[in-house]
Formats: structure tokens, C-alpha cells, sequence
């Protein structure tokens, strides 16, 4: 069986009214009733191919996590540290053998059997000691994510010949025109020892400091506590940048599942016309407004004569933006927005 690896970290600041520090993205009901977390657990309930999830978290979220999802295996960073330590300490906690499937808690995934048929693929790979990613066809020079050039075809997918993550966007136009190039999803499938083996070769520090704080750990009921001090002297860094950037054992399986990281209102909206859902929160009364999307906790919204927009009304905060500003939602000022 795989060992699904659960990451909640990132606040999502770009979803601002809904996502806030104290109720962030992967806790949030975008689309459907259940929350993105919720959703990340459903992808691998079938316990016949996934084992029991690992959930590596900060303190701060364990509330919300039993809150939504119950009693899973919990590992709660003491800092926050980025992904290379956090799917480390699940590495470090489970058979070198292992399977590990990371899974982001805050992605959507239209197209569960695509999904599912990646994740075969993928281990197969991994079974030969790959360190594979999943790659989704680009349809825009975005910065945002990494980009995977594609090279020898495996048996299944593609051996990777260059990872890099977060692009300028002059090499993202590049990569895209180029025709060679996947964005990679971040979702990533590899035994525990060969990503502990990698990590121990590019980032010997990081690695010894894991041990430590792995060692120095304790464990209640499920919860595990790695030891704060060790943990504390690591130098924050994400899989992408420590681990997938420099080794030679990456492959890339791409797989066409509907995804998106729902990384701003525009995409959200992108992913519930998608999915089927409504755009418009009950009540809305659009008069001459085209391809708008509402969304509100009570209030009932209007909007007259305007197209591509979105409203969005939470508690006593209002936000009414362009579809094609969506991403400048981050330059708010952030003390005003908690
Ligand atoms: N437990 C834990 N601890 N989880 C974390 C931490 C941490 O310190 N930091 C981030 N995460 C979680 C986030 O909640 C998210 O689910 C996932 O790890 C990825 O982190 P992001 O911060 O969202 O990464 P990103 O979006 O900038 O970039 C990654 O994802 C892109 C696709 O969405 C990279 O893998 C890119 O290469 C990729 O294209
Ligand atoms: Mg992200």
C-alpha cells in the first residue's frame, strides 16, 4: 500500500476574505461542501491502496485538522520550516520501503480516476527508486510553480532532465513556447529512504538536524512531537529548491486530472464552473453582469451592468475585484486583513 503524506502549511493570502491566518485556504469549504483538506483525505479513503494518511502540520492547525478529519497519524512541527523538513519527518517515521505519496492539502483534483491512474504510474516508478512528480500541461507562462523538462521516455512517464522551480517569467515564456516543459503539480511519490537518501546527499544539514529532532521526538497517543530545539536550527527550504532541483533520480508522470492549486479567486471560479458548481452565492441578482461569481456568508449581493467580476462578502469584510486582478488581492495590506 502507498503512505499518503497529508502537508498543511501555506495561509493562501491571495483568497482573502475567506482565507485568514486563523482559518486558512486548506480549511475552507471552496468547492463543494467539504473542505480542501477534507477532499485531500477522500482522494485516498480506498484503505486497500492507501494506508492511514500522515498529516504534518504546525501546532497552530491540529484543532481544525481533528476538527475535520477525526484522529489521523499527526506530526506537528514545532516551526514552520517549509516542505523538505515537514515530508522528511514523515519519511523519517515510517519503513525506508515506504511508499510516501505527498499530497498538498490545499490543490483540487477534478478527475479522481486521472488521478489514480498517475499515482499507479508514479509507483512503478518509484519502485525503482525514482523520486517522481506529477506534471500538468501548461497553458501560461505562470511563475508561481515549477517547471519539469521532460526527458527520456521510462516505461512509464518521462526521466526528468531539468527541475526548476519558480521561473522568471522571460525562462517561463520560454519553457511554455519551448513545448518541452510540464508544470510540476506538487504532488511527488517516492520511497522514504530514497528522499531520505537524497536529502542526506544535497542537504547534509538539514538531514542530520532531522535525525536529531526525529530522536529527540515524542510521541503521544498520535501525535509526534519531533524535538523543538534540532528542529529550530533548520534552514527552511522546500522540497523543490533542496531535494528535486539537484537530484538525478526524478522522473515525471504527467497526468491530466483536472488539476489546480486554486491559487487565487480567478481559479477558484475557474475550478467550480469545472466541477459543475454554482457560481453565485444564494439570493445574487445579476442585472446585465456576465461571469461573475458571488460569494457571501449572508448578506444577499446585486451587481448591475458589470462583467467579469467577483464579490465576495465575509462578516464585515467586502471584496470586489476584476477576474484578471486576481492576483494583486496579495498587495492589500496585510495588517488590515487578519
Ligand atoms: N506541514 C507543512 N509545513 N506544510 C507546508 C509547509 C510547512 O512548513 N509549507 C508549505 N506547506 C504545504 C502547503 O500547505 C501546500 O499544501 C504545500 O505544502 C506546498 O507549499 P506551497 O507553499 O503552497 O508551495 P508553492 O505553491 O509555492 O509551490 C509548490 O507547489 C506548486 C504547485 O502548486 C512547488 O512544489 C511548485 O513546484 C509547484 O508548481
Ligand atoms: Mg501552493
Amino acid at each position: 500500500v502507498i503512505q499518503p503524506v497529508v502537508l498543511c502549511g501555506g495561509s493562501g493570502t491571495r483568497l482573502w476574505p475567506l482565507s485568514r491566518p486563523d482559518r486558512p485556504k486548506p480549511f475552507l469549504p471552496l468547492l463543494g461542501k467539504r473542505t480542501l483538506f477534507q477532499q485531500t483525505l477522500d482522494r485516498v479513503a480506498d484503505r486497500s491502496r492507501f494506508a492511514d494518511p500522515i498529516v504534518v502540520a504546525g501546532g497552530a492547525h491540529t484543532p481544525m485538522i481533528e476538527d475535520q478529519a477525526g484522529r489521523h497519524h499527526l506530526i506537528v512541527e514545532p516551526h514552520a520550516k517549509n516542505t523538505a523538513p515537514a515530508i522528511a519527518l514523515a519519511a523519517a517515521r515510517v519503513p525506508r520501503e515506504a511508499a510516501l505519496l505527498v499530497c498538498p492539502s490545499d490543490h483540487h483534483i477534478g478527475d479522481e480516476d486521472a488521478f489514480r491512474e498517475g499515482v499507479e504510474a508514479a509507483k512503478s516508478l518509484a519502485e525503482r527508486g525514482k523520486l517522481v512528480c506529477f506534471g500538468i500541461a501548461p497553458d501560461r507562462p505562470e511563475t508561481g510553480y515549477g517547471y519539469i523538462e521532460r526527458g527520456e521516455a521510462l516505461e512509464t512517464g518521462h526521466a526528468v532532465s531539468r527541475f526548476v522551480e519558480k521561473p522568471d517569467s522571460e525562462a517561463a515564456e520560454s519553457y511554455l513556447a519551448s513545448g518541452k516543459f510540464v508544470w510540476n503539480g506538487g504532488i511527488f511519490l517516492f520511497r522514504a529512504g530514497d528522499y531520505l537518501d537524497e536529502l542526506a546527499k544535497h542537504r547534509p544539514e538539514m538531514a542530520k538536524l532531522i535525525d536529531e529532532a526525529v530522536a529527540s521526538g515524542h510521541s503521544e497517543g498520535h501525535v509526534f512531537c519531533p524535538g523543538a530545539a534540532p528542529f529550530g536550527g533548520i534552514a527552511a527550504e522546500s522540497i523543490d529548491y533542496a531535494v528535486m532541483e539537484a537530484t538525478e533520480r526524478a522522473a515525471v508522470v504527467s497526468a491530466d486530472m483536472g488539476w489546480s492549486d486554486i491559487g487565487d479567486w480567478n481559479a477558484l471560479m475557474i475550478a467550480r464552473e469545472a466541477a459543475g458548481l454554482d457560481l453565485c452565492a444564494p439570493g445574487t441578482q445579476a442585472v446585465g453582469a456576465d461571469d461573475i461569481m458571488t460569494v457571501s456568508d449572508g448578506a444577499r449581493i446585486s451587481v448591475v451592468g458589470l462583467d467579469d467580476v467577483i464579490v465576495v462578502v465575509d462578516g464585515d469584510e467586502v471584496l470586489v475585484l476584476s477576474r484578471d486582478a486576481a492576483q494583486s488581492v496579495r498587495q492589500l495590506n496585510p495588517a488590515d486583513r487578519t
